[in-house]
C-alpha cells in the first residue's frame, strides 16, 4: 500500500510518501519544512506563528511530496494530536479533504505512537524491524513516556515524567546558560568543546541532582536540573564560554544517566526482545550510544533508534505508523485532538 503521509502538530509541516516493504516501511519521499528560526528571537514556540506558517507552508509541501505520482497513492495519513490546535487543524483538514477528493480511505495516527513508528522504517526487505515485547522510550519536546508494547496496537504506558518533559529541560537549560533555541542541539554542541581536561579541572565543581534515580520506580523527573542550573548561574553572576560548556556537559550526563537508568529498569522489568527510542531527544548523540550499549549488553535484546532525519518532527514516520498499526477513520468523525494522550 502507498500512503501520502502528512504531519502538522508544532512547528514543523511535512509530507510523505511511504509504502510497505517486508515488514517494514520504505520511504519514498519525505518533505519537511520548519518554522523554528523563527521561534528563535522568542526563546520557544509561538503557536500563533507556527500555526501561520503551517498555513503557507502546507500545499507546497504536500505538492513536491506527491509529485506526479497522486493516481498511484492508496490512503492519506495525518497526525491529529497532540500538539497545538492552530497548527494541527492545518494538517488534519488537508488530509480530510484529499481522501475526500481523492475517494481514498484516511488514515488517522497519534504523533507520539509515530515517532515510536519510525523504527519500522526500512532501507529494504532485508533490515530488521522491532520484535515484540518491546520497550519504548519517548523523548521529545512536550513527552518523556515509557511504553510497553505488547504488539503494533496494545501498548501499556509504564513510567514517564512528573514534571518537565525531557527536551523542554533541555531547551530550558540551554535558555539559562544564554544558549539558543531549540536548546538539546546546543547543549549536544556545547559538550563536544568539554575537553577531558576541562572535565577533569570543572567537572566536580557543578555536580547535578540525579532526582528519583535511585527509586524503585519508572518516574523520572528534570525540572529540579533545571532549578539547580538557575541556582549556580544566580550564584555565579556570570558564566563564562567554559563554564557553560561545562554545566552544559554535566546537565546533559544527568539526563542521560536517569533515561538509562529507568529504561534498563523497564527492561529488567518487563523482559522484552526490543527496545525501541524515539522523539526529538532521541537525535542526542551519547543518548543514542550510551543507551545502545546498555541495552546490548543485556544479551538477547536488540535496541532500535530512528536515523537522525526521522527523529524530530516529520511525515515519515506518521505513514510508517498508517501502515503498521492501521487506525481507519471517515473523514467527517476527523478531529485534531491536542492533549490525545492514549496511543
Ligand atoms: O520530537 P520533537 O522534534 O518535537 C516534539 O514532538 O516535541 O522534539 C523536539 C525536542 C526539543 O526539545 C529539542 O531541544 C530536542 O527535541 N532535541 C534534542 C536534540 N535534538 C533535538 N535534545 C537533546 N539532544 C539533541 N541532539
Ligand atoms: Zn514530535
Amino acid at each position: 500500500m502507498k500512503v501520502l503521509a502528512i504531519e502538522s502538530t508544532c512547528d514543523e509541516t511535512a509530507a510523505a510518501v511511504v509504502e510497505n516493504c517486508g515488514e517494514g516501511v520504505k520511504i519514498l519521499n519525505s518533505v519537511v519544512a520548519s518554522s523554528v528560526l523563527m521561534h528563535q528571537k522568542y526563546g520557544g514556540i509561538v503557536p500563533e506563528v507556527a500555526a501561520r506558517e503551517q498555513i503557507k507552508s502546507i500545499i507546497p509541501v504536500i505538492t513536491e511530496s506527491v509529485g506526479e505520482d497522486k493516481d498511484s497513492i492508496q490512503g492519506v495519513a495525518v497526525s491529529f494530536g497532540p500538539g497545538l490546535m492552530g497548527s494541527l487543524l492545518v494538517g488534519v483538514e488537508s488530509a480530510k479533504a484529499l481522501s475526500w477528493a481523492w475517494k481514498k480511505p484516511l488514515y488517522s495516527v497519534n504523533h507520539m505512537a509515530a515517532h515510536v513508528f519510525a523504527n519500522w522504517i526500512v532501507e529494504d526487505k532485508n533490515t530488521e524491524v522491532p520484535m515484540f515485547p518491546a520497550v519504548g522510550l519517548v523523548v521529545s519536546g512536550g513527552h518523556t513516556d515509557l511504553v510497553l508494547m505488547k504488539n503494533t496496537k496494545e501498548w501499556e504506558w509504564v513510567g514517564g515524567t512528573r514534571d518537565d518533559a525531557v527536551g523542554e529541560a533541555f531547551d530550558k537549560a540551554a535558555r539559562l546558560l544564554g544558549l539558543p533555541y531549540p536548546g538539546g542541539p546546543e547543549i549536544s554542541k556545547a559538550v563536544e568543546r568539554v575537553t577531558v581536561q576541562m572535565k577533569e579541572r570543572f567537572g566536580s565543581k557543578f555536580k547535578l541532582p540525579r532526582p528519583l534515580f535511585n527509586e524503585d520506580s519508572l518516574d523520572m523527573s528534570f525540572s529540579g536540573l533545571k532549578a539547580a542550573i538557575s541556582k549556580i548561574v544566580t550564584t555565579l553572576g556570570s558564566v563564562d564560554e567554559k563554564t557553560r560548556d561545562v554545566l552544559a556537559w554535566e546537565f546533559s550526563e544527568a539526563v542521560i544517566e536517569i533515561l538509562i537508568k529507568k529504561t534498563m529498569l523497564a527492561v529488567e522489568r518487563y523482559k522484552p526482545k526490543s527496545v525501541l527510542m524515539a522523539g526529538g531527544v532521541a537525535a542526542n548523540k551519547q543518548l543514542r550510544e550510551n543507551l545502545k550499549m546498555a541495552v546490548e549488553g543485556v544479551g538477547e535484546v536488540k535496541f532500535f533508534c530512528p536515523e537522525l532525519r526521522y527523529c524530530g518532527d516529520n511525515a515519515a514516520m506518521v505513514g510508517a505508523a498508517a501502515i503498521i498499526a492501521p487506525r481507519e477513520v471517515k473523514p467527517v468523525n476527523l478531529k485534531p485532538d491536542p492533549s490525545v494522550t492514549t496511543v
